[in-house]
């Protein structure tokens, strides 16, 4: 699995399930080759979890979902004896259910914790220790040995800054990391192609417009963390319904841009995270980027 040819030939295979990231999937791979975890730092929608899935659908190995949060104890990582069969059995490996690092260690699997740094200090620190000695003492059933594709993905937002803590250095210097970022417009808009597999005649215009309007939250000045390219896809699709039933075509101007203004509230008003110091609904700012688009500079937006 980590010889040069084998992972070049992974790297192709892998890079055939995603639109670009070819550098992001290439890095990971490296890693993940050479037998090391690593930290995905970016935010929302920037394909880790594609990435991670096409990876360990190449290498025929599970990929298990741990949500990083305060609850998420030492022993819910690890796993617990079953409390009943404990009061009838006593304690014995045989009534322990495995948690999710027990398990991908046993299956070697990838575990793959998001928000990593929402994570108790003592839950790290298992992970780390897991990490470190790929095996894990568990007391009253053994020692725990991974198999040798158990890896720990993390990812963290760093635009999360609510209920995080910062990881101490301690941590980091433990830790591999690469940070993925929003990709191109050509990119995104081949992104919402593929998964809202549009057919309609508008469709066309409507994935260059939910691509433009989707990366323009994140650039606007009210909102602190804009929509990720899942809106825009969103976008075109609910647009797409709505072009259906108001029995609009891309060549009316005017009903064709109000749809888009529609859309948007439905695919976007709820993605977008305004800025805590600013008093305005979602709503009007999305109207005020609409208007940019369409009303300012309208030749952006014109069909052809
Ligand atoms: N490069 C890409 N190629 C193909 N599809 C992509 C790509 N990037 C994102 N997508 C699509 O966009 C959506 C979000 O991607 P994904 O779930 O991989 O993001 P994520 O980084 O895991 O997000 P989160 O941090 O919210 O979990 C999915 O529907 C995915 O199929
Ligand atoms: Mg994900």
């Amino acid at each position: 699995m980590t010889d040069a040819s084998t992972v070049s030939a992974s790297r192709d295979r892998v890079a055939g399930h995603l639109v670009g990231r070819e550098r992001e999937i290439e890095l990971t791979l490296a890693a993940v080759a050479a037998g090391r975890d690593i930290v995905l730092e970016g935010p929302p929608g920037t394909s880790k979890t594609t990435m991670l899935r096409a990876i360990t659908n190449e290498w025929g190995i599970p990929l298990m979902f741990v949500e990083g949060n305060a609850d998420l104890t030492p022993a819910k990582l690890v796993g617990h004896h079953n409390p009943s069969r404990v009061l009838r059995e006593d304690y014995s490996p045989d009534n322990f259910v495995p948690g999710p690092l027990t398990e991908a260690m046993q299956t070697g699997g990838f575990l793959y914790i998001e928000e990593f740094n929402r994570a108790p200090d003592d839950t790290l620190n298992t992970l780390l220790t897991a990490m470190a000695d790929r095996r894990l003492a568990i007391p009253r059933v053994g020692m725990i040995e991974a198999l040798p594709t158990f890896r720990v993905i993390a990812s963290m937002n760093p635009y999360d800054n609510v209920g995080t803590t910062k990881l101490s250095s301690s941590i980091t210097d433990r830790l591999n990391r690469l940070s993925v970022d929003y990709q191109d417009a050509p990119a995104e808009e081949s992104i919402v192609r593929l998964r809202a597999k549009p057919t309609s005649a508008i469709a066309d215009r409507l994935v260059g417009d939910a691509v433009a309007v989707t990366r323009a939250t994140r650039e606007h000045p009210y909102i602190r963390q804009g929509s990720s390219v899942r809106g825009a896809i969103d976008l075109v699709a609910v647009a797409e319904q709505l072009a259906g039933l108001r029995s609009i075509a891309s060549s009316d101007h005017e009903r064709y841009t109000e749809l888009v203004y529609d859309a948007m509230v439905v695919a976007l008003s709820g993605r977008i995270h305004i800025d805590e110091a600013v008093d305005i609904t979602p709503e009007a700012v999305l109207r005020e980027i609409w208007e940019d688009r369409f009303v300012l500079e309208p030749a952006m937006a014109k069909p052809g």
